[in-house]
């Protein structure tokens, strides 16, 4: 196996090494910034990726220079025997970054597991700490697996941070609260900016609260002191430690302010298609080169670096208020 000795870099010079997964478009939860609680269709078993094709895909996005794969859904949990897919993808690349986004209601008896196959991170949703809310936001009312997931995590030694979606009036007032959890427990929590991603109607301009908003909502709760190089590690999060407390708090704004300059990342939905930037609905269909013998991986390597000439910046993209509508996140996997 040959491994890049040179950076994989898009059209405008950045870097690229992070490649985030959907390995299902299915959810057991309904969230509703995420997608319309109506949705039916799902897409026909055929037509999402297996998991050879995944750990091929993975194979090639090693040799082209990524380092870091992290396994998104819909919820990858939902999806059969996705620890299967976790554990070959760490026996094929054991040095890979490999990290995990779930909801966390299906993660129960696996983290143990999980932190032996050396994943680095858990992100889990979980946008609300009050169980009425939790359940009117997901449609299911599972937010104490949800809360037993993220402690036997944390007993299993793993990384846990938390995502929720910041949506004003409906979970604003819950940021002293979660600033609580993030002073009592290791763990990293991240407000994350609504983005108006999908369906059209499920954004809302009145639920949209802007990161410095959140912060200035946090600092009435604790003292916060912010991490050096504000964005830590590359990672899009600015991220402050609480003063006396375990864990952090932070926020992601994509939409007050972008981190597109620095991005890294490539997404395949779980149908085996490749964006290059979430607020774009340019997608490259890789599954048809993929199933076909005479195309194959050396087709695929070539439309990744294609398309990675093109990588658009995604402030440039929203900014005529082009909402990426074909998909909803629920598959492309935030
Ligand atoms: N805006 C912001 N974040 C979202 N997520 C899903 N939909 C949206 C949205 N419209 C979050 C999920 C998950 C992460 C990958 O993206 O809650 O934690």
């Amino acid at each position: 196996m040959t491994v890049a000795k040179e950076a994989l870099r898009d059209g405008r010079g950045r870097e690229v090494s992070y490649l985030r997964l959907s390995v299902t478009d299915r959810c057991n939860l309904s969230c509703l910034y995420c997608r319309p609680k109506d949705r039916i269709s799902f897409i026909p078993h055929n037509d999402i990726l297996r998991y050879e094709e995944l750990l091929d895909l993975v194979s090639l996005g090693r040799e082209m220079g990524i380092s870091k794969v992290r396994l998104t859904g819909g919820e990858p949990f939902a999806r059969k025997d996705v620890m299967v897919l976790v554990e070959s993808i760490r026996r094929r690349f054991p040095e890979m970054d490999l990290r995990l986004t779930t909801n966390a209601t299906l993660l129960a008896g696996k983290p143990a597991l999980l932190a032996e196959l050396g994943v680095t991170a858990v992100n889990i949703s979980c946008d609300t700490l009050d169980r009425e809310k939790y359940a009117r936001i997901t449609g299911c009312d599972r937010l104490d697996l949800v809360r037993r997931a993220i402690d036997e995590s944390l007993a299993a030694g793993l990384r846990v941070k938390i995502n929720a979606v910041a949506l004003r009036g409906v979970n604003t007032d819950e940021i002293p609260a979660f600033v609580r959890l993030a002073t009592d427990a290791p763990l990293d929590v991240r407000f994350i900016e609504f983005m108006p991603v999908g369906d059209g109607n499920l954004w809302k301009p009145e639920n949209y609260i802007a990161a410095k908003d959140v912060l200035s909502l946090a600092v009435r709760a604790a003292e916060l002191v912010p991490e050096e190089n504000g964005h830590i590690a590359g990672g899009p999060a600015r991220m402050y430690r609480i003063a006396g407390g375990l864990g952090r708090f932070g926020v992601i704004s994509p939409l007050s302010e972008h981190f597109c300059d620095a991005c890294n990342r490539l997404r395949i939905t779980s149908d085996g298609k490749l964006r290059t930037c979430l607020f774009s609905d340019r997608e490259y269909r890789l599954r048809p080169l993929l199933r076909n013998p005479k195309l194959g991986l050396r087709k695929v390597r070539e439309v990744i670096a294609l398309a990675l000439r093109t990588k658009p910046l995604g402030y440039e993209v929203l900014n005529p208020g082009a909402v990426p509508e074909a998909r909803n996140m629920s598959a492309i996997g935030g």
